[in-house]
């Protein structure tokens, strides 16, 4: 596997490392790889630039377009890893295989990823709560207006050193109207247009004063789904763990999510995934069975939400959030490499 590398030039403006914005400072390469004629071809790293596409790309009329998001970290001994390569990479297949889009292989994937790191190693963030989030898309680019699966294809891997998604605890709007996806669908898959479908719901939720939307399930308008940005959990009584279950496709599996429900036992905490109704929910908030809510995502991490606007009224979570608190700091000394994981967990930058 051959890969071209173009230099950029030098970043110009310091990298504000005690106030990093989210996804705002990009890396100056891009990795690339073009798919046509049934082959992967072009692997380059080259400077980040904006593309020339013909009008007529496809990916930009009917959707064929999907992206990941992951992170690559530093430890206090220098040592540079991403966290759970391998799944992000299977989730993309996945994307993948439901968009009919040509899957990519891992060894082209590592390949660009670690030929782009090793130009933008100063990127990595310093400090462990701030990450480099890397973002693959990769997207239909036929320039045909027919509606069919596009021959050829273009994946790009940019990186961003980023701080918090959200800051401090944030207010759920829940979606009682419009719905994010139907089993069948594309719930479950991260394809550009899930996101896109949120926006007008997020207005509305902006609207009173939240910061995200609360899906439901697009049947009843009552089974809880997820957040627009993240996955979400509950502590009931015990404290115990609880999650919408999967299996309605309809779900995000989030590697976050996964990565959660892998450390809850070790902190004694049993975790459940089910069915759960918005009115278990807003009950359990009334009665303090339901002592915390958090969303979970790469870009989120852990964020805990203050309360929920569902039907006209607010319905008020306690102030603290310590097991919450108590999974961010279980999840960061995973990361710091104080706490034991899957080795498969880790894939570090530097062999
Ligand atoms: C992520 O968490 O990585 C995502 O892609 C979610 C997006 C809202 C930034």
């Amino acid at each position: 596997m051959k890969i071209s590398i173009e230099p950029a030039p030098p970043r110009t403006e310091a990298i504000p490392w005690d106030n990093l914005p989210f996804g705002r400072i990009f890396s100056r390469h891009m990795a690339v790889a073009e798919y046509s004629g049934g082959t992967w071809h072009s692997l380059r790293v080259q400077p980040l630039q904006p593309l020339a596409l013909h009008p007529g790309t496809s990916a930009l009329h009917y959707g064929q377009a999907l992206f990941e998001g992951f992170k690559a970290y530093q430890r206090p001994d220098g040592r540079a890893f991403v966290f759970r390569l391998k799944d992000h990479w299977q989730r993309l297949n996945s994307s993948a295989r439901r968009l009919v889009m040509p899957e990519v292989p891992y060894e082209l994937f590592t390949g660009l990823l670690r030929a782009l790191l090793a130009m933008e190693r100063d990127l990595l963030p310093p400090q462990l709560v701030q990450g480099l989030y890397v973002r693959p898309v990769y997207f239909a680019t036929d320039p045909w207006l027919g509606v069919r699966t596009s021959e050829s294809y273009l994946l790009l891997i940019y990186l961003a050193p980023v701080g918090a998604y959200y800051s401090g605890s944030i207010a759920a709007y829940v979606e009682k109207e419009m719905v994010r996806a139907a089993p069948g669908g594309t719930g479950s898959i991260k394809m550009a247009g899930n996101y896109a479908a949120a926006l007008l719901s997020g207005q509305k939720a902006q609207g009173v004063g939240c910061q995200v939307s609360l899906w439901l399930d697009a049947h009843y308008h009552e089974w809880i789904e997820e957040f627009s940005t993240m996955n979400i959990f509950f502590v009931t009584k015990g404290p115990r763990l609880l999650t919408p279950s999967l299996q309605r496709g309809t779900i995000l599996p989030g590697i976050t999510r996964a990565t959660i429900l892998a450390l809850a036992p070790r902190l004694g905490l049993p975790a459940e995934e089910r069915e759960i109704s918005i009115h278990e929910v807003t009950e359990g908030i009334a009665n303090g069975t339901i002592r915390e809510i958090f969303g979970t995502g790469t870009a989120a991490t852990i964020t805990s939400i203050s309360q929920l606007y569902y039907e006209g009224k607010w319905w008020h979570l306690p102030p603290e959030s310590p097991i919450a608190s108590q999974l961010l700091t279980e999840y960061r000394k995973a990361l710091k490499g104080e706490r034991e994981i899957p080795e498969e967990w880790i894939w570090w930058i530097e062999t």
